[in-house]
C-alpha cells in the first residue's frame, strides 16, 4: 500500500473533476478512512478544493505538493501540527514557536528525508532521546537557533547534514554523530561546548564528515579523533590553548583550518603540528598569542592569516617551503625590520599581498618577495626610504607607507625608480616637508594627506601622465609654494584634495581633466570670472570655510560649466541657487511640503 500514497492527493483531484468512480478512487478513500467529498463541490476549481477532513491531509497554513513537500514555514506555529501528510519527506517548520515535538507526531513520518525546525523554542526536554533516530530516511536536520542544552542522544544513520548551531549545547553522546556512514557535515557554533562534553570519539565510524564547524564554544583543546575525510575545520572563537600532537595528522584532505581568536601559545603545538596537512590552503591563526611563526607550515598554503599575535621575528625558514603561498597577514604583531631575516621571503614567487602594518618596523623590511604587488606598510616606525629598499620589488603595484616618520630629507630620490608598475602609492600622515622627487611615472593615486608639505618642488608631478587622484589636504600649501604648470601637467587628473591648506586663490592652471575639486578649509579671499576657465568638465567644487564674501565670488566664474554638479560653498553665502543644485533641490522639496500642509490644514 505504502508506495501509492504520495500519488493519492493526485488522483483524488483528478477524480474529483471527472466525476470519474473508479476502483483506485474507493480504495484511497477507505485508506484514509473518508467520506467522498460533496457533490456540490465539483466544479469549484481545483485550487479551491480543500479535503473535508482537515486531519490527513494540509495542515492549516501549510502548503502540501503531491509529492510530500510540506512548507510551514513561519507561520506562527505553536504545536507541532499533528496532522501531517504521511508521505512527507520534506517539512519546513522553521521560523516558528514550536517548544517541543510530541514523538507519535514525529515517528508516524517514516519518509521524511530533510527536518527543518531552525528558529523554533525546542528545548532538548522538548526531544525525546530517541525521537530523530526511528526515522530511517532522514538526512538533513535543521535545529539551529533553538535552545538546545543537549545534543539529541541518538541519531539515525542515514544522516547527511546536522545543523545544530546557536543553541545552547553543552553535550554531545556517542551516537549523536556516531555511527553515520553518509554524515558529510557538522554544524554546532555557537553553543556551550566544553571539552568534557565532547564524547572520546565523537565520530567514531563516520569517516566520511567532510565539514566541521565548531566555532564560538568554549573548547581548550581541539577535538581528538577528527574525521579523516574532513576538508574544513572552523574552530575559531574557543578557548583553544593547545592542539594536542597528532590532533591533526590524519587530515590529508584538509583544505580550510580556522583558529583565529584563541588563546594559542607557540607552546601549544610544535613543528609537526600542521606537518601533514598537505592540502591544507586557508590557515587562519590570527588573534592568538603567537611570539613567532610556527614551523612546518605546509607548502600549499595559499593564504596565511598571522594578524593580531605577538610575532617578533621571522626566521630563514619558517615561510620559504610554503610554495603556494599568495597572502600573508602579518599586521598587528611586533615586527621590528631586524627580526626578520633577510631571507625569510626566498623563493615565495607567488606571494603577492604582504600586510604588516600596525606592527614595530623602524624600516623597511629587507629582502621583500620579489613578486609582491600589494605590500602594507602603514602605521609602522619607518623613518626613511633608501634606495635599495624597493629595488627589487619590480612588480609592485600598491604600496602604503601611510601613518610611518618619513621625512623628506630621509626619501632617497631613487627610491621609487624600479616601480614601473606602481598604481598606488600612500605615504599620507608621515613628516614630509615636500612632495617627494622620483614619483613612479606610471601612478593613478597618489596620498600625501596630513604631512608638512609646503612645497611642491619644480618637476616632481612632471611626467604622471596617468596620475587620476591627488591628496594633499592637511598640510601647508601656499599658492606660490606650487611650481608654475605643475597642475597642467597632470593630464589625467580627475580628483584634488587640497582641503585643509593656505591657498588664497583658487589654484590655476588646473587640468582640463579635473571632475572634483576639493579646496575647503583654506584662505580663499577670492573666485575670479576666470577661477574654472581651464576645467570644462569639473562635477563638484567645494570651497567651503574659506574667506568668501558674496562679493568676492564673481558669479562669471561658474558659467558655462555644464557637468556642475554640486558647489559647495558656506551656506552664509547668498550665491544664486541655480549653482548650488543640491541646494537649490531641498528648496523646492520644502515650498512644497509647506504647501501640502497647508492644503490638509483646509
Ligand atoms: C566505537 O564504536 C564501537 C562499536 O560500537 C565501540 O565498540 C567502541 O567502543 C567505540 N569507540 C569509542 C572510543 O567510543
Ligand atoms: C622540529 O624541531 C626539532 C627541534 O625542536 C627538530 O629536531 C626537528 O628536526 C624539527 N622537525 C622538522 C620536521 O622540522
Ligand atoms: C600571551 O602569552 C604570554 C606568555 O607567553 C602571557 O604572559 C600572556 O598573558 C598571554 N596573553 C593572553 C591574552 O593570553
Ligand atoms: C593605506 O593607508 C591609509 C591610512 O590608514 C588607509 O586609509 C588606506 O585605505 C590604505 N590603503 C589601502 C589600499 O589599503
Amino acid at each position: 500500500m505504502r508506495p501509492c500514497v504520495h500519488v493519492f492527493f493526485f488522483v483524488w483531484l483528478m477524480v474529483c473533476s471527472h466525476g470519474s468512480n473508479g476502483q483506485e478512487e474507493e480504495e484511497e478513500y477507505e485508506y484514509y478512512g473518508e467520506v467522498p467529498p460533496d457533490e456540490d463541490n465539483d466544479d469549484r476549481p481545483l485550487e479551491e478544493i480543500k479535503p473535508s477532513s482537515p486531519t490527513m491531509l494540509c495542515p492549516k497554513d501549510c502548503t502540501c505538493t503531491q509529492e510530500g513537500v510540506v512548507d510551514c514555514a513561519g507561520v506562527d506555529l505553536r504545536e507541532f501540527p499533528a496532522d501531517l501528510p504521511e508521505y512527507t519527506n520534506h517539512l519546513s517548520l522553521q521560523n516558528n514557536q514550536i517548544e517541543e515535538i510530541p514523538p507519535e507526531d514525529l515517528i508516524r513520518l517514516y519518509k521524511v528525508e530533510t527536518l527543518n525546525l531552525q528558529n523554533n523554542r525546542l528545548t532538548s526536554r522538548g526531544l525525546r532521546d530517541d525521537l530523530f533516530e526511528q526515522l530511517e530516511s532522514l538526512s538533513y536536520l535543521y535545529l539551529a537557533n533553538n535552545k538546545l542544552t543537549l545534543a539529541p542522544r541518538f541519531l539515525p544513520s542515514s544522516l547527511i547534514s546536522a545543523d545544530f548551531a546557536a543553541n545552547y549545547i553543552t553535550k554531545i553522546y556517542g551516537m549523536t554523530f556516531g555511527h553515520k556512514p553518509n554524515l558529510r557535515s557538522v554544524y554546532l557554533h555557537n553553543n556551550k561546548l566544553t571539552d568534557a562534553g565532547l564524547p572520546d570519539d565523537m565520530f567514531n565510524s563516520s569517516r566520511n564528515v567532510e565539514v566541521l564547524i565548531m566555532s564560538s564554544n568554549f573548547l581548550k583543546y581541539v577535538p581528538r579523533n577528527l574525521p579523516p575525510a574532513l576538508n574544513k575545520l572552523h574552530l575559531k572563537n574557543n578557548k583553544l590553548e593547545k592542539i594536542p600532537l597528532g590532533a591533526f595528522s590524519t587530515l590529508s584532505d584538509l583544505r580550510e583550518l580556522y583558529l583565529q581568536n584563541n588563546l594559542l601559545t607557540n607552546e601549544g603545538m610544535n613543528n609537526e603540528t600542521f606537518g601533514k596537512l598537505n592540502r591544507l590552503e586557508y590557515l587562519d591563526l590570527s588573534s592568538n598569542n603567537l611570539t613567532h611563526i610556527p614551523g612546518g607550515l605546509p607548502r600549499n598554503i595559499v593564504i596565511l592569516h598571522l594578524e593580531k599575535n605577538n610575532i617578533r621575528s621571522i626566521s630563514k625558514d619558517v615561510l620559504t617551503q610554503i610554495r603556494n603561498l599568495e597572502y600573508l597577514l602579518l599586521h598587528n604583531n611586533k615586527l621590528r625590520a631586524k627580526g626578520i631575516h633577510a631571507d625569510a621571503f626566498l623563493g615565495l614567487k607567488k606571494l603577492h599581498t604582504v600586510h604588516m602594518y600596525n606592527n614595530l618596523l623602524e624600516k623597511v623590511p629587507a629582502g621583500l618577495p620579489r613578486r609582491v604587488k600589494t605590500l602594507m606598510l602603514l602605521h609602522n616606525q619607518i623613518s626613511s626610504i633608501s634606495k635599495s629598499d624597493f629595488a627589487t620589488t619590480y612588480f609592485l603595484e600598491d604600496l602604503n607607507l601611510s601613518y610611518n616618520k618619513i621625512m623628506s630629507s630621509t626619501v632617497h630620490r631613487d627610491a621609487f625608480k624600479k616601480l614601473r608598475q606602481l598604481k598606488t602609492l600612500e605615504m599620507s600622515g608621515n613628516s614630509l616637508k615636500s612632495v617627494p622627487y622620483g614619483l613612479p611615472k606610471n601612478l593613478e593615486i597618489l596620498k600625501l594627506k596630513e604631512n608638512d608639505i609646503s612645497s611642491i618642488p619644480q618637476d616632481t608631478l612632471s611626467g604622471l601622465s596617468k596620475l587620476k587622484e591627488l591628496y594633499l589636504s592637511n598640510n601647508k600649501l601656499k599658492i606660490n609654494s606650487v611650481y608654475t604648470g605643475a597642475w597642467a601637467e597632470l593630464s589625467s587628473l580627475q580628483m584634488l584634495d587640497l582641503a585643509g591648506n593656505q591657498l588664497s586663490y583658487v589654484p590655476p592652471d588646473l587640468p582640463e581633466s579635473l571632475e572634483y575639486l576639493y579646496l575647503q578649509n583654506n584662505r580663499i579671499v577670492m573666485v575670479t570670472d576666470n577661477a574654472f576657465e581651464s576645467t570644462p568638465n569639473i562635477k563638484r567644487i567645494f570651497l567651503r570655510f574659506n574667506l568668501l564674501t558674496p562679493e568676492t565670488v564673481k558669479e562669471r566664474a561658474f558659467y558655462g560649466l555644464e557637468k556642475l554638479q554640486v558647489l559647495d560653498i558656506e551656506s552664509s553665502l547668498a550665491l544664486p541657487k541655480v549653482f548650488n543644485k543640491k541646494e537649490a533641490g531641498r528648496e523646492k522639496e520644502k515650498e512644497e511640503e509647506e504647501e501640502q500642509e497647508e492644503e490638509e490644514e483646509d
